[in-house]
């Protein structure tokens, strides 16, 4: 049996410890905003929070979030009212939609520690986030927005 918690509640999970984060949230908890794409570290469609870290819940054993904060894109904000939820809306950057949590859990790890960042800053920070889709331009433009940068 594991504790975890997971945006803000406690939860004991009967799961192998080894088990993904990944599998724990999406299956066992049933928050599926966070999504499975290469398994492997490779395209970000997993990012999920870790105290507030940037982290690929697919590579991630579920161990490893014991004692700490998860955050999915569920636990963002209560009500869609997080800057970049906002500006994702306002600048309708989604397209087929399935990177977009990802993405925005990359960019609000960015945001936490760099409220105003550069372009290289965004671009550095998700640079490991991929869209099949090509969205790139309006996540950089929306991360912008919500960040107040010109
Ligand atoms: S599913 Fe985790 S990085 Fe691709
Ligand atoms: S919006 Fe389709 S993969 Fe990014």
């Amino acid at each position: 049996m594991l504790k975890l918690r997971v945006n803000g509640r406690d939860h004991d999970v009967d799961v192998d410890p080894e088990m993904p984060l990944l599998w724990v949230v999406r299956d066992v908890l049933g928050l599926t905003g966070t999504k499975f794409g290469c398994g492997e570290a490779l395209c970000g469609a997993c990012v999920v929070h870790l105290d507030g870290e940037a982290m690929r819940s697919c590579v991630m054993p579920a161990r490893r979030a014991v004692g700490h904060e998860v955050t999915t894109i569920e636990g963002l904000s209560a009500d869609g009212s997080h800057p970049l939820q906002k500006a994702w809306v306002e600048l309708g950057v989604p397209q087929c939609g399935y990177c977009q949590s990802g993405q925005i859990m990359s960019a609000a790890a960015l945001l936490r520690k760099k409220p105003a960042p550069s372009d290289a800053e965004i671009d550095q920070s998700l640079a490991g986030n991929l869209c099949r889709c090509g969205t790139y331009l309006r996540i950089r433009a929306a991360v912008k927005k919500a960040a107040g940068v010109p």
